[in-house]
């Protein structure tokens, strides 16, 4: 099967939003990632619900939200009611884990537990039985553009392995510094979802960028 993307809108221009989101829709792209920085838990702020609701609104791709905030359980309802398909928070924050994946099902979408680089693996284990994604950071969360840790290949190596071991079918998803050559690298340690942001809004042609992605082996 062929691996899916997911387009970082962080590094699109906000000023022709509906543009880019149909440019992207023609280009092939699978999903659109919504990097949600809220300022304390990451050291950037970026956006909310509103520009979730206002690019649904132009698409019918899937809505792959990405929370980096303190309190995801807080505002799962506002993501799910504004388009979110998915949403990923990370393990780090301060919302019960258990209870915040219940809460994403609870609203009919899929739930994805997302761990910061220093994190280890063992802490994504004990929720494997209900995930849908897990989001491995390839980069220190909080902006895009940065050089993609090589360290994280192990980490999705082991995370494959134990996703095998348990039957269940999980996408393992990678986000930060994805481009071509790293995109090649995380695919063959066992990625299927790939998250690009800077790279394919820097290219010549998203069509061609975005179809070299999702056919890398
Ligand atoms: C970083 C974000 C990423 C990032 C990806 O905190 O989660 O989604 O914007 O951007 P690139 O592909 O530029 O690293
Ligand atoms: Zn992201």
């Amino acid at each position: 099967m062929r691996n899916k993307v997911s387009v970082s809108i962080l590094s699109a221009d906000m000023t022709r939003l509906a543009e880019v989101i149909r440019g992207l829709e023609n280009a092939g792209a699978d999903m659109l990632h919504f990097d949600v920085m809220d300022g304390v838990f990451v050291d950037n702020i970026s956006f909310g619900a509103p520009l979730l609701d206002a690019a649904n609104k132009c698409t019918d791709m899937i809505m792959d939200v990405h929370l980096m905030i303190v309190n995801p359980y807080k505002y799962i309802e506002q993501f799910v009611n504004a388009g979110a398909d998915i949403i990923t928070f990370h393990i780090e924050s301060e919302s019960s884990t258990r209870e915040t994946i219940d809460k994403i099902h609870s609203m009919g979408i899929k739930a994805g537990l997302s761990i910061r680089p220093n994190t280890p693996i063992d802490m994504l284990v004990p929720y494997l039985d209900t995930l849908d994604m897990v989001l491995i950071m390839s980069v220190e969360p909080g902006f895009g553009g940065q050089e993609f840790i090589e360290d994280s290949l192990q980490k999705v190596r082991e995370l494959k392995q134990i996703i095998k071991n348990s039957g269940r079918q999980i996408d393992i998803q990678i986000d930060g510094g994805i481009n071509a050559s790293t995109a090649k690298l995380a695919v063959e340690a066992g990625v299927n979802v790939l998250v690009s942001g800077s790279y394919l809004f820097n290219s010549d042609n998203m069509w061609n960028a975005i179809t070299e992605l999702k056919n890398i082996k």
